[in-house]
């Protein structure tokens, strides 16, 4: 039986790729070991994609003032990834703010159901779906400073928030309610220039956080671009 060679393939695609002086891919790898991130062989692209748009648009942000929050942070792959880019960078330090119920996924609702053959139909993710052991997390996040936990359900958890602005917003919860509870809580929070990525805008498996972007973002007539690899970036005006 023939095999691919996974890791061939990603060195091809992203040979020489940097994000803000720093070689994407050992980048990638380092922040995949270190937090242990289990990923399937066949998303082994879309991952790192992702990723490296993700920390691109995080780079860019280093120049806005404000705070870095992620919604949903499972193992902490991506939290890691651009707290060690921002590490690596000539750039006053931000806070980061880590939000994640810990508990995996909220139930699923009417937002997230699911076209198949040309109709709507339930999506049975079970609620707890991802779900980590919390001391795992937080042990690979030990000796850095300025790193926030908000453990709890989305948006009840937002209120433990400081208020403030925020350069760097990532919304990667899968679901239409805790994405669209999300952005409503950040949208008037986000500094000039400040970036809000919304992973699953185009997943094919989680309809509901492409729904709900657009519900936000489209009444107030706020432009964004997306990506092939599935996410959304939303930029705010400097002015
Ligand atoms: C796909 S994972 C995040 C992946 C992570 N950003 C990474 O790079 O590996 C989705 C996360 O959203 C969290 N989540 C989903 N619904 C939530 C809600 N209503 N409140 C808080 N967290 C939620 C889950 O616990 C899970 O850890």
């Amino acid at each position: 039986m023939t095999s691919i060679d996974y890791n061939a393939q990603l060195e091809t695609l992203f040979a020489g790729c940097r994000v803000g002086g720093q070689a994407f891919l050992p980048l990638y790898r380092r922040a995949m070991k270190a937090t242990g991130t289990p990923v399937g062989d066949w998303k082994i692209y879309r991952r790192a994609l992702r990723a490296f748009f993700l920390a691109q648009y995080f780079q860019r942000s280093l120049a806005v003032e404000g705070a870095f929050a992620e919604c949903g942070v499972y193992y902490g792959f991506s939290a890691y990834m651009l707290r060690m880019l921002m590490e690596g960078a000539q750039a006053a330090p931000k806070a980061f703010h880590l939000i994640d119920s810990f508990e995996g996924l909220s139930q699923p609702g009417t937002g997230d159901r699911l076209v198949i053959d040309g109709t709507l139909q339930e999506n049975t993710i079970p609620p707890g779906h991802f779900k980590v052991d919390l001391e795992q997390v937080y042990a690979r996040f030990s000796g850095l400073e300025n790193v926030y936990w908000h453990k709890g359900w989305i948006p009840e958890v937002l209120k433990e928030l400081p208020e403030q602005v925020w350069a760097f917003v990532h919304i990667d919860v899968d679901l239409y309610e805790p994405t669209k509870t999300a952005l409503e809580y950040f949208l008037p929070r986000m500094s000039p220039g400040g970036i809000i990525v919304n992973d699953d805008y185009g997943s094919p498996g989680f309809p509901g956080a492409g729904r709900a972007w657009h519900e936000v973002l489209d009444p107030l007539g706020l432009p964004f671009i997306a990506l092939d690899g599935g996410q959304a970036i939303y930029i705010r005006d400097k002015s």
